[in-house]
């Protein structure tokens, strides 16, 4: 196989086409739900509600424990977000606004009625995302805390600002790969579970890129030297970039054309003989996505 593929299309389909176990860690940050558009019907975090989100998530990461050697683990980086149940319109994500028939994406949009969520509460989105997928399979072994050098600023009075977000390490099986002497503190103590990590330096076209440092210790911590790394939420690259770097092949998958193209311009460097695969057809895998009404809401 060539060091990094980029698998363009949804996950949901592309990753049953991956061999079982022949990938040693996976890291990823899906889209968090109600934040972005990504100008994809089939994208992530677009879901009506954030059940169907979490529901979507379980069963693209149960895809990923089949791939995953038996000693793999999962770096999850997931992203939370506030109910705002007040007012009156259509609920979710993808609610029209006016006569517009555009996509519109709020952080604090309307929530369906689900988890008894109030006006202005914290969703608590990373811990119920990390608790399903405990009851799915997975062991859940770490909560490292990113504390963001370069907090995003908020008109928020009643509240603090928002400065960190939550990396999950889950494990296959209890006897996982996990090279403790790969990062250690300035000290040479033990790896603490938080991370202080600016943003990179220089953008690059993607709106929520994760910084490099953050891939570079999960993939040093998560695998050895010509192992592969999966990324099934591929971005600009970042994970697969890094992985090059540190001497590891990767696959990236991304439903976005545009990004994959960031993608093998960022990565061209160090993989000239790049692979992009077209999305597989349409017919050829069973949709299992939770859709419910959300293609009818953004169309309604
Ligand atoms: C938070 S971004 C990842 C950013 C990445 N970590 C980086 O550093 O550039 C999530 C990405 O997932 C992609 N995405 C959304 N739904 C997807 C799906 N069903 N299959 C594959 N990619 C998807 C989006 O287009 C977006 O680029």
């Amino acid at each position: 196989m060539n060091d990094l593929q980029i698998l363009t299309g949804d996950s949901l389909k592309i990753l049953p086409t991956l061999t079982a176990e022949s990938v040693q860690c996976c890291v990823t940050s899906p889209p968090y739900w109600g934040l972005r558009d990504y100008d994809h019907p089939a994208q992530i975090g677009a879901e009506s509600s954030p059940e169907l989100y979490v529901e979507n998530l379980v069963t693209i990461f149960r895809e990923v424990r089949r791939v995953l050697s038996k000693d793999g683990t999962l770096w999850l980086n997931v992203g939370d977000g506030y109910a705002r149940n007040g007012g009156t319109g259509n609920c979710g994500p993808n609610a029209i606004v006016g006569n517009t028939k555009k996509l519109i994406q709020k952080r604090n949009c309307k929530v369906p009625a689900c988890w008894g969520l109030k006006d202005r509460d914290l969703m608590g989105l990373p811990w119920r995302v990390a608790f399903a997928l405990q009851a799915d399979g997975w062991i859940l072994r770490s909560k490292i805390t990113w504390i963001k050098k370069t907090a995003m600023p908020e008109s928020v009075k009643n509240r603090p600002t928002s400065a960190t977000e939550e990396v999950f390490l889950f494990a296959k099986s209890p006897a996982y790969f996990y090279d403790a002497r790969a990062v250690r503190e300035p000290s040479g103590a033990n790896l603490r579970n938080y991370w202080t990590l600016g943003p990179d330096p220089s953008g690059n076209g993607h709106p929520a890129a994760f910084p490099r440092e953050l891939a570079r210790r999960c993939i040093l911590l998560g695998s050895r030297e010509g192992d592969t790394v999966l990324d099934p939420f591929g971005g600009s690259g970042t994970t697969g970039l890094v992985a090059g770097e540190l001497g590891r092949k990767a696959i990236l998958i991304e439903i976005n054309p545009a990004y994959s193209q960031i993608v093998s311009e960022r990565t061209t460097a160090f993989q000239p003989q790049l692979r992009m695969l077209p999305p597989p057809s349409e017919e050829s895998e069973p949709d299992r996505r939770v859709t419910k009404t959300r293609i009818k809401t953004v169309n309604s």
